[in-house]
């Protein structure tokens, strides 16, 4: 790795990511059955069918994995509280195994000097709650103030941050208009409401924990950066409807209190009555910007119906999951982000990785593509930052191999190799060669 701590201003905070479907097993400990288990059951929709009932077994052997964290050398680790662990029919009743946890894994991260950084949702939604809607449902802002509440009742007065809710285009976007993830839906009514109403809860959230006197909370997204297939204007036009609703929606909602043009051209007609009524709520201040970046996507238009555009295939590099590997695209979100929206805000990259075939072999994974790719991404950052830009933090997804959603345990992200039959952790050469690079 050719990067060091030291070539990062005072300050800077490295971190790993994971989340508690993908990792803790979600059969155990009383947890809730949530859409993602139903989604998997539905053949068709996952891989092999695998779901998150196992995992990595992490509620049990998230001291040996937060040992990984530490001997790394992260500052913080970044993980997710389960809705449906917590509140197993989404309201109600908590479930105390499920509280005990993530009071026991804070405490577990504090006694090794690590940060704990919590996401409220990434999410496994209580299946309870995708009965009346889900999503759809605007409710749901205040379902998710009561969970809010009750999870941070009892951790938050030791969180270093906090956002809640990772990734909005994943939850509305991919879940509702693809229908690559739970509920895998393909209906555009459903997807323009799930996208104001998470960015409703999001601020409904955050306005809870600020009335419980917490600090330091922010917002995380996902940006892929827009690439038009030519030089056409028709191309150019394509590619900034597909910056509006996958970048631009949700930061124009949380930073100025408005949708773009480019999206309420094909969905104002879809949105919920009122909507522009909520930004009081939506806007509420955050103390920083979390950025997930992993690729980019060539856009080329077509004559379809609105978005009226294809994702072709581009020509870089790409990762096990076919994403192109383009560094420049986090330099450029990190400027653009400062320059038009967050201004002297933190920003802080808050996932980053790739994932790979990465074999175990004689005790040893071999994955010189994930470091050259830290590398790379470092590099962007890097760059940002010596041009003025306010980055705060880089967070590698992920630490451990996990479920990696509909595509199952095959896609590799993690620093750590995980035998998803013996549950055996092995630290990849890309985690020795952080934990060397964060050392010196
Ligand atoms: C992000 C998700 C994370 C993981 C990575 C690869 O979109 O937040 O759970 O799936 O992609």
């Amino acid at each position: 790795m050719q990067h060091r701590r030291s070539d990062f201003p005072e300050g800077f905070e490295f971190g790993t990511a994971t989340s508690s479907y993908q990792i803790e097993g979600h059969g155990f400990g009383g947890a809730g059955p949530t859409h993602w288990d139903t989604f998997a059951a539905t053949p068709g929709n996952v891989v092999r069918a695998e779901n998150g009932a196992r995992a990595c077994d992490h509620y049990h052997r998230y001291e040996a994995d937060l040992d990984l964290v530490q001997a790394a050398g992260f500052d913080c680790y970044r993980f997710s509280t389960s809705w449906a662990r917590v509140l197993p029919e989404g309201r109600g009743t908590p479930n105390p195994e499920g509280l005990d946890f993530y009071d026991r894994l804070t405490d577990a991260m504090l006694e090794r000097g690590i940060k704990p950084c919590a996401t409220l949702y990434h999410w496994e939604l209580p299946a309870p709650l995708a009965d009346l809607g889900g999503w759809t449902n605007r409710d749901i802002a205040l379902w998710f103030a009561d969970f809010t509440e009750v999870i941070m009742g009892r951790i938050g007065d030791r969180m270093h941050s906090v956002a809640p809710i990772n990734e909005p285009w994943c939850v509305a976007w991919i879940s509702h208009f693809l229908g690559l993830h739970a509920p895998g839906l393909r209906d555009i009514r459903a997807t323009a409401r799930a996208m104001h109403h998470v960015l409703l809860a999001h601020g409904t959230a955050i306005q809870t924990m600020r009335g419980m006197g917490m600090k330091n909370l922010g917002a995380v997204f996902n940006m892929e950066w827009p690439q038009p297939v030519d030089d056409s204007p028709e191309a150019a036009g394509a590619a900034a409807t597909y910056d509006g609703y996958y970048n631009r929606f949700y930061l124009d909602g949380v930073f100025k209190g408005r949708y773009p043009d480019t999206v309420l051209a094909g969905m104002e007609q879809h949105l919920p009555r009122g909507w522009q009524n909520d930004f009081p709520v939506i806007d509420s201040a955050v103390d920083w910007c979390g950025i997930n970046y992993y690729t980019r996507k060539v856009i080329a238009p077509n004559d379809g119906p609105w978005p009226s555009l294809d994702e072709v295939e581009g020509p870089l590099p790409k990762t096990f999951m076919d994403w192109e590997i383009y560094p420049e695209g986090l330099y450029r979100f990190l400027k653009r982000t400062a320059a038009e929206y967050t201004g002297d805000l933190p920003l802080i990259v808050t996932e980053n990785g790739l994932a790979a075939p990465d074999l175990l072999q004689n005790g040893r994974v071999s994955d010189p593509g994930r470091v050259a790719f830290l590398d790379q991404h470092m590099a962007a950052i890097k760059r940002a930052i010596d041009e003025g830009v306010p980055v705060g933090g880089y967070y590698i997804w992920s630490l451990l191999d996990n479920y990696e959603w509909a595509l199952g345990y095959e896609k590799r992200f993690g620093l750590v190799h995980v035998d998803f039959d013996s549950l055996v952790r092995t630290p990849k050469d890309s985690y020795h060669a952080l934990a060397r690079a964060l050392k010196e």
